[in-house]
């Protein structure tokens, strides 16, 4: 089959495809013939080894554990090991690959306790590839900033795809949001729920002297010491950037001198999760934005397209047999 290998950090075009072997299912694993897969922030930064400790997972001088990048998939069950109970053949799935990844590939074996669902009835296998991260990332953050109905929530970030996912879902908390984005993308982040939208381009979000129940930073770009001003007394800053880092010494130094409380880390993926959001998805109350597709042969252009930080919500490969 057909797979994306890097044997090097750096720029996009350390990817290369190759022919591997198709891999064949262990008892308790489905193999899926992946039609759709992404291109996340996350996948750019694990080819570049963003941030450095990033070597620590996968291999210091070069990867070692992870040589397929692929983050998220949809596809369709083609074969099972002797002890699945859940899934058929023939079954449509969506799935997380998890630190896994794996998914820039014609086929992949996923766990069968692993984050996989049923592919919402209503998306194709383009627009449902790019829901289980996006969409997971921005629901767990949203939870560990304790996301209340009525609250007010700032979606820094709001264009890309964790920020597209974490402003309609938090306005389908029935959260009130604010969203950040630039010009351009100020049309479709009120499109997706947003109440009130600040282009960081013309101004700060800090200066108009709104407080915020929420803040969630999906890109790590905000100015974490006059965002903290905008938050209320026990308010959350949460972001997602720092991948599972510790909120170190600005976490305790902000808890100990306000009570307001820094959030870098959820709780982990669960299949309970991808299963909110397919309904949510299939209740129509969702949708993912898709802003560019390219095929598994294109895919250095699409890291390209990825590394210029400017896309709006997901980028997409489709993977043709
Ligand atoms: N912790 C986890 O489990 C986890 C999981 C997934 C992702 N992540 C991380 O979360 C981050 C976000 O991922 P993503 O896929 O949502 O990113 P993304 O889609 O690549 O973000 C692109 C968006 O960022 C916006 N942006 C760029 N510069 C900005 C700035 N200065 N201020 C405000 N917005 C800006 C752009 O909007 P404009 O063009 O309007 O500026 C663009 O729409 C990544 O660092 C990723 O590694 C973490």
């Amino acid at each position: 089959m057909k797979a994306v290998l890097y044997g090097a950090y750096g720029p996009p075009d350390v990817l290369k495809i190759r022919e591997v072997a198709k891999p064949v299912p262990k008892d308790h694993e489905i193999l899926v013939k992946i039609h759709a897969t992404s291109v996340t922030a996350g996948d750019c930064r694990m080819r570049r080894a963003d941030p450095f400790a990033a070597r620590l997972f996968n291999g210091l001088v070069k990867p070692s554990r992870v040589q397929t990048l692929g983050f998220e998939l949809s596809g369709e069950v083609e074969a099972i090991g002797s002890k699945i109970t859940r899934y058929q053949i023939g079954d449509a799935i969506f799935a997380s690959c998890g630190f896994g990844f794996g998914a820039y590939a014609e086929y992949r074996c996923l766990p069968e306790d692993g984050i996989i669902a049923l592919k919402p009835s209503n998306l194709d296998y383009t627009e449902a590839a790019a829901v289980p991260i996006g969409g997971g990332t921005a629901l767990r953050y949203l939870r560990a900033g304790g996301i209340k109905p009525g609250q007010q929530v700032l979606i820094y970030g709001a264009s890309g795809s964790v920020g597209t996912y974490a402003v309609q879902l938090a306005a389908l908390f029935g959260a009130e949001v604010t969203a950040v984005c630039s010009t351009d993308n100020v049309a479709m982040v009120k499109a997706l729920g947003a109440k009130h939208v600040i282009d960081y381009t013309k101004s700060d979000f800090s200066q108009f002297g709104e407080q915020y129940d929420l803040i969630f930073d999906t890109v790590g770009k905000s100015r974490f010491a006059s965002g903290i001003k905008a938050l209320k007394p026990q308010g959350y800053y949460v972001s997602s950037y720092s991948v599972g880092l510790s909120p170190g010494v600005n976490g305790l130094w902000l808890r100990m001198s306000s009570g307001k409380k820094l959030r870098t880390r959820t709780e982990r993926e669960k299949q309970e999760d991808l299963l909110f959001l397919k309904a949510r998805l299939e209740a129509g109350e969702l949708r993912p934005v898709i802003d560019r597709c390219y095929s598994l042969e294109q895919i250095v252009e699409a890291h390209r397209y990825v590394d210029t930080g400017r896309k709006k919500g997901n980028v997409v490969i489709q993977v043709v047999h």
